[in-house]
């Protein structure tokens, strides 16, 4: 299995690229750099800039494509068509509410694409598929998360596809009741508990408000977090990003930790999950791998996918567990795929 990943001189990219090598999968580097391409790994490098005959040519023979290069609603859309035309299933690993959104929209890939896969977007969306399930017919799914900043900033990156989504993160994106998504519908919720009391939050544009209503009959599904995390994003300004380092380090990514609540409320109660780890940037690396790993070996059905469409929810939260992340409140069964030793190659 030969899997490409586009923006691999990133931050993020660069561990994608590490976790293929520590689970035996062979990468192939794509970027609009050769020379920083270079840098990453001992692996094969693939120039291509963001043009669809370029990156066409650059995916052709890979079995899937994990895009890590963003801002997604500026970069995203031309990698997932390339990936498409080229047969190679695709994972992206996008925090941008709205890319998602519009994404969905629009024409289905015919390979199997699942975008949104990082360290909050694919464990949300799967644990709200479980947690939903628990309650019979869903009148109201809320999901919250939380980050503890282990010191050092986000990266570079982060901060890049912030600012290019910056009213999404002040005025809190979407909400989703009745059957549509809204940008103007408020989130009922003002306080939640993660880890310990319940603590304030407020609308806040989770990947998960997105994917889950395609697979959880919801009446109303809504995002928050809590207000800090929407006062750093507002505060952020392109001379500052230009300031920061690439992306914290590594002791910095260890010492944090990312918290995702879910709560549902149906007409057979009232059921609640959380899920939990460290390092938010390694964590992507980890599941976007898995994801298209996953694509490749099990296959999915064709078209845009939600983790919870793409992937067995229990199963590939059992598989997060092998991986440092604790799951409470649902129980998953042992992962298919745990037994597998990190250097199994498939
Ligand atoms: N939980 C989450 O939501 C989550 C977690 C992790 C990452 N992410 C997202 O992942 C993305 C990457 O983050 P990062 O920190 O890894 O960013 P980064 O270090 O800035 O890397 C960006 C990558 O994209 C490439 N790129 C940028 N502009 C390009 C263009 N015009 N054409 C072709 N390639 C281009 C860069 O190539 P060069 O090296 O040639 O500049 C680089 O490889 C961000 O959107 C971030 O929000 C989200």
């Amino acid at each position: 299995m030969k899997i490409a990943v586009y923006g691999a001189s990133g931050f993020t990219g660069r561990l994608v690229v590490a976790e293929l090598a520590h689970r035996g999968i062979g990468a192939v580097l794509v970027g609009r750099d050769a020379e920083r391409l270079q840098r990453v790994a001992d692996a094969e490098v693939r120039q291509a800039p963001l043009e669809h005959a370029a990156l066409v040519r650059a995916f052709r023979g890979c079995a899937a494509v994990i895009n890590c290069a963003g801002p997604f609603s500026l970069l995203g859309e031309p990698v997932l068509r390339a990936a498409d035309a080229a047969s190679c299933h695709y994972v992206d690993i996008a925090g941008e509410q709205t890319y998602l959104a519009r994404l969905f929209e629009g024409p289905g890939p015919d390979v199997s694409a699942v975008p949104g896969v990082n360290d909050d977007g694919l464990p949300s969306d799967l644990l709200a598929h479980l947690v939903a399930g628990r309650v019979g017919s869903v009148r109201e799914l809320v999901i919250g998360l939380d980050l503890v900043r282990g010191g050092g900033a986000p990266s570079r990156g982060t901060l890049r596809s912030a600012l290019a989504n910056l009213d999404t993160f002040t005025a809190g994106g979407l909400g989703y009741a009745d059957g549509r998504w809204d940008p103007d519908l408020p989130a009922r919720r003002t306080t939640m508990a993660f880890l310990g009391a319940a603590v304030p939050v407020v609308k806040f544009p989770l990947p998960a408000v997105v994917t889950v209503p395609h697979h959880v009959a919801a009446g109303r599904v809504e995002g928050v977090a809590r207000p800090e995390l929407v006062a750093g994003f507002a505060g952020v300004t392109p001379e500052l990003v230009e300031q920061l380092p690439e992306g914290p380090a590594e002791s910095h990514r260890r010492a944090g930790r990312w918290i995702i609540a879910v709560e549902a409320v149906g007409d057979e109660g009232r059921a609640r999950g959380v899920v939990h780890g460290a390092d938010t940037y390694g964590t992507t690396a980890v599941t976007a791998v898995e994801a298209a790993r996953r694509l490749v070996a099990d296959g999915a059905a064709p078209g845009l996918l939600a983790p919870a469409q793409a992937f067995d929810a229990a199963d590939f939260l059992a598989f997060l567990e092998t991986r440092g992340v604790t799951v409470d409140g649902v129980r998953p069964p042992r992962s298919r795929s745990s037994s597998a030793g990190p250097r199994d190659r498939t």
